[in-house]
């Protein structure tokens, strides 16, 4: 069937003899890969990008002093904090930046709402990043040199420190920073966060407080600094988990009385929708506020007059005073930025990269393409939480799925290099075995088995496991049961690539006598289906790249994570691999050795892909495509490493000159309360 390769050979040296090796089943090794990088950037020191520092004299956007005389806001001094983050200069490629003018973004996402305390997305595509801001962030860091790769960069948080065993993290706030209805941001709104979300069993939100840091605690000392306890010793990895949509306080000022805990009439469900789609504006405390949200067509965000970031000369940020959502499609987002009637897309989409590609070359081409690494890669999730079936079907077939040989006969069954094709036709597409993408730092081919196309294998194992088409209708039918083997499929409805993705899986599995039914979900309510765990099997994009980053969604760290497997009534069912799987997030985020961290993600990488804990298909590239009337777009901003590039481009300190700016929907406006 599957042979040993000299590659992984060597990777098995330590558990097996070169004779008992050669006779175990295992896979192949990797396929060679061909990188389509070509982006060269210099690598800077962490402190070189931003500080926090107060300045002599602060200026605004000019629309904003008329405000400031009509009494409307304070004046710009008493807005900002006592020590603003300050965007050094040197680390701008074009510099101190212009005010006004809009930055049109493109998006196939949907606001479900604005409380992304409870888990709740605004549609993707940066309207999160736009409005959340996290203790910590992850997204400068592509350009920070190894030297001084010490973890996450500060944000809300601008310093902390370690006790001596590492077992208490204390962090420092920035001080005097305000909600953008003017609120004092402090330890007030990171205790709500935390003890009444993140700890909160009937609140989905996006960290767990048995997955951070192995169960922390948080006290708070006093209206700037807080720590977090934590149950073993950690490290500076830890701390990862507070940035992107995981470690990012909302405004308790507003939600405290919509929570149940504090509101004996209300309800999870209302807490859920306390910050609905459609109510805006709401207390943000990201550079830019919604004002505006027309379903299926736009959402309009303006300036936040109280962002606490400036520039060195006391310019506050950011220099751009609207920002444009359109809602339409993520393909659309590719299509408009090529043609320049959109201003950024992270061109991820395979169906477009020949004709964008083309079309870049052209020098007055309003955007330039250039590829990255591979960090996007799409896999199928199959349910293992039997114990939690509803049906007896259900059940037979969650029981398959926990079975290796059931999972080799369907990775064996994908024509890896035909669902590439299908994307897109060119050097694009690598196969995907799950777990890291190979753009990842961790990612390492030697550590990834490969199972190669096989179908005859597949069916041989099928066989092997009683499987047999009983009744004739070139389908097989389960043992059990007797039923057909029918795997409901579920994927994004707006996602066109993962749709072809479907397709060609479908016709591939069909040969192998599966029948695939693909089943679409509107993105919007995508998460919930998938937290609730009422479903078979997922087939999307996934982006795993770091261990600390979305952890809950690719491996089993707590009873809700990963939701392709959740912990019953009488506790996880847990597959062999599953617990050192756990053991090895909870080692990698316990030290800080960068040699040690390497080898628990081999290990781990080893392990996701040997026992293909997810079916993994292709993986591929991303360019990034900013509208070259745009400044400050440091080049070599890589689509998705440690963050997506809404984050990595820093995007309060871009900026148009004046004479190239697009005109304001609703100039001269703030967001009123
Ligand atoms: C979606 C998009 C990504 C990126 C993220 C940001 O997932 O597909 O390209 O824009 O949103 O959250």
């Amino acid at each position: 069937m599957t042979h040993v390769k000299p590659l992984l050979g060597s990777l098995l040296a330590g558990v097996c003899g070169a004779a008992l090796c050669a006779t175990a089943v295992v896979a192949d090794a990797m396929p060679p890969e061909k990188s389509l990088s070509g982006v060269q950037y210099e690598l800077i020191g962490r402190d070189d990008i931003y500080s926090y520092k107060a300045l002599d004299s602060y200026q605004q956007a000019p629309f904003l002093d008329a405000l400031v005389a009509a009494g409307k806001l304070p004046p710009v001094k008493d807005r900002l904090p006592k020590e603003p983050v300050v965007f050094k200069t040197g680390a701008m490629v074009d510099g101190i930046g212009e005010y006004g003018g809009v930055f049109r973004h493109v998006i196939g996402g949907r606001p479900e709402g604005f409380n992304w305390l409870a888990g709740q997305h605004q549609g993707w595509g940066g309207i999160n990043m736009a409005v959340q801001e996290c203790l910590v962030r992850q997204g400068p860091r592509w350009q920070v040199k190894a030297e001084e790769q010490t973890g996450p960069l500060p944000n809300l948080a601008k310093s902390w420190e370690w006790n001596a065993d590492m077992t208490e993290l204390t962090m420092h706030l920035i001080e005097g920073a305000k909600w953008s209805d003017g609120d004092a941001f402090d330890t007030a709104d990171v205790a709500f966060w935390f003890n009444d979300n993140v700890e909160d069993e009937n609140i989905a939100s996006r960290i767990t407080a048995g997955s951070f840091g192995g169960g922390a605690a948080l006290e708070v000392i006093d209206d700037y600094t807080f720590k977090f306890v934590f149950p073993s010793a950690q490290s500076n990895t830890v701390i990862e988990g507070l940035a992107y949509i995981q470690g990012c306080p909302g405004p308790s000022h507003l939600l405290k009385d919509k929570h149940p805990k504090y509101n004996s009439s209300a309800r999870y469900d209302d807490y859920l929708n306390a910050m609905p789609s459609d109510a805006v504006p709401m207390p943000v405390l990201g550079a830019w506020v919604p004002v505006e949200h027309k379903p299926d067509e736009i959402v309009i965000l303006r300036r936040n007059p109280y962002y606490w970031k400036v520039d060195e000369a006391g310019n506050q940020l950011p220099y751009i005073n609207e920002m444009h959502f359109k809602l339409t499609t993520w393909d659309d987002r590719t299509t408009q930025a090529v043609a320049g009637t959109g201003d950024f897309s992270n061109m991820e989409n395979p169906g477009n990269f020949v004709e964008a590609l083309k079309q870049s070359q052209d020098p007055n081409a309003p955007v330039s393409a250039k590829f990255g690494p591979r960090t996007l890669a799409w896999r199928i999730e199959l349910n293992y939480a039997a114990n939690m079936a509803s049906t007896e079907y259900d059940k037979e077939l969650r029981n398959l799925f926990r079975n290796l040989d059931f999972r080799k006969a369907l990775s064996h069954a994908i024509d890896r290099d035909a669902v590439g094709q299908a994307l897109a036709r060119g050097p694009f597409a690598y196969p995907y075995m799950g777990g890291f993408a190979s753009g990842s730092p961790y990612y390492k081919a030697e550590a990834t088995f490969f199972t190669p196309f096989d179908q005859a294998s597949s069916k041989e194992i099928l066989a092997g496991l009683g499987l047999a088409d009983t009744d004739g209708n070139g389908v097989l039918n389960l043992p059990g049961t007797g039923e057909d083997l029918v795997i409901d499929m579920t994927y994004k409805a707006q996602r066109n690539d993962d749709r072809k993705q479907i397709d060609a899986v479908t016709s591939q599995l069909a040969e192998i006598g599966i029948r695939v039914l693909p089943k679409s979900v509107d993105e919007t309510s995508f998460d919930p289906m998938r937290n609730s765990g009422d479903f078979t099997a997922i087939l999307q994009r996934a982006n795993f790249i770091l261990p600390t980053r979305e952890t809950c969604g690719n491996l089993p760290v707590s009873d809700i994570c990963p939701a392709f497997h959740l912990a019953g009534a009488e506790g996880r069912d847990m597959l062999p691999f599953e617990a050192e799987l756990g053991e090895l997030v909870t080692k990698f985020t316990s030290t800080d050795d960068a040699a040690l961290q390497a080898g628990y993600a081999d290990r781990m990488q080893t392990l996701l892909s040997e026992n293909i804990y997810n079916v993994g298909l292709v993986q591929v590239p991303a360019a990034l495509l900013v509208n070259k009337r745009v400044k400050n777009a440091h080049p070599g901003t890589p689509v998705f490493m440690y963050e997506w590039a809404e984050d990595s481009v820093i995007r309060e300190r871009l900026w148009v000159p004046a004479d190239q700016q697009i005109g304001e929907l609703l100039q001269g406006t703030v967001a009123e309360y």
